[in-house]
């Protein structure tokens, strides 16, 4: 499987650039469906592009087992965040049937679309859409830096936006979901596991801060003439890390837009994008209303609260794996949007031994990866049995 995707997306900077609805998108969601096939299952796309591959009745009353994650990426991002927990469920799947389990309750493999927002801005837009959490008018009008829309990307690849929304059939049939990933720290690396399990996911949000000046030529305007926004936008970075250290959460400058954008002007225009997250909600606001003023406007682009996963869901996983490590992280998933919603949600981490991620340096051993599966599937087993 990880042959078959290794090429689609790669990014001549390094890494894989997989936007949503994007070629290497369609390729991957092509590359979802053979996997389906070839198992006998049907894949087919939910009206927010959301992918589904069920083995037995999805309308089994009280829903399935599902497990997946995401096949978008960052731009040039790593390899594992997202596939790996495609793959391993596609994987572990394959070691239930070889092993004859019998599962009482339909099991599914998912992949949702757009987790990572790197195109329109909104982290986890699929299921957003699918539990309501995304208003679908203002989903549709999520415009990329190219200018497009998301309804006009879906329009390009052969989707109708107009059925975007919350889904309450394909809801309906997520009687559990489980998603593995790589893990993107390092506590698997000091615990000496390969494995570990979810406890919570750190609030975060992304907020879009527009510094405005005047532009004007950078050899003729005297300094003391100039009105130039990069001077308040680099003093919010700083301030912002400053901020962070003092609050004890983490902020990150990582997008940025200058307008005109030219080497000899003085830009009339700065838009900068702040992710924030922290174990607690109160010190990540705080920060944002501290650094507010400094810009000439700031908009709230997206908010996650804190996700604490079933606790009895989470013991009873860790217990199946032998007492493997629970973890917090500050990473958003799929399996937050779903526990939010009400969807008993859980998720296995597979160890990084580097713990770099959102990055081509992002790394998963073999040997973890295939533990990964083998957890993934007594877990799916012990909840589908
Ligand atoms: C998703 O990977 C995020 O945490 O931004
Ligand atoms: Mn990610
Ligand atoms: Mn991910």
């Amino acid at each position: 499987m990880w042959r078959a995707i290794s090429e689609v997306g790669r990014d001549p900077g390094g890494g894989y650039t997989r936007d949503a609805w994007s070629p290497p998108d369609l390729e991957l969601r092509e590359w979802f469906r053979q996997e389906a096939a070839r198992r006998g299952l049907d894949a087919h796309e939910d009206r927010n592009g959301n992918m589904w591959a069920w083995w037995g009745d999805p309308d089994t009353p009280g829903g399935g087992v599902v497990t997946g994650s995401h096949l978008d990426s960052v731009r040039q991002g790593g390899a594992y965040d997202g596939p790996l927990g495609v793959v391993s469920a596609f994987a572990a799947l394959d070691d239930l049937r070889a092993r004859g389990v019998r599962p009482r309750r339909p099991v599914a493999v998912a992949c949702f679309t757009d987790e990572e927002g790197a195109r329109f801005g909104v982290p986890c837009i699929g299921s957003r859409l699918l539990t309501g959490a995304l208003d679908p008018g203002r989903a549709r009008a999520l415009t990329g830096d190219d200018g497009g829309t998301l309804a006009e990307a879906m329009r390009a690849a052969g989707r109708d936006p107009g059925g975007l929304g919350r889904d309450e059939t394909t809801l309906r049939r997520v009687g559990v979901f489980v998603e593995l990933h790589v893990e993107q720290g390092r506590a698997l690396v000091h615990e000496e596991a390969p494995v570990g399990v979810g406890r919570a996911i750190w609030p975060h949000g992304r907020w879009r801060l527009e510094f405005r000046g005047r532009a004007d030529h950078a050899g003729t305007t005297r300094l003391a003439d100039r009105d130039d926004p990069m001077l308040p936008f680099a003093e919010t970075v700083l301030a912002a890390r400053e901020a962070a250290r003092r609050h004890g959460v983490v902020a990150t400058v990582g997008k940025v837009r200058v307008r005109p954008g030219s080497a000899n002007a003085i830009p009339g225009r700065v838009t900068a994008w702040l992710d924030a997250r922290g174990p607690e909600e109160g010190p990540v606001r705080a920060l944002v209303a501290e650094l507010a003023p400094r810009a000439a406007e700031v908009a709230c682009e997206s908010w996650t609260p804190l996700v604490e996963f079933d606790p009895a869901l989470r013991d009873r996983l860790a217990a199946a794996l032998g007492g493997v490590p629970v973890l917090p992280t500050g990473a958003g998933h799929d399996a937050g949007v779903l526990a939010s919603a009400g969807v008993p949600s859980a998720m296995v981490y597979v160890r990084n031994p580097t713990g770099i991620s959102h990055s081509p340096e992002e790394h998963a051993e073999p040997d973890d990866c295939r533990a990964g599966v083998a957890a993934l599937a007594r877990v799916v087993e012990e909840l589908c049995t």
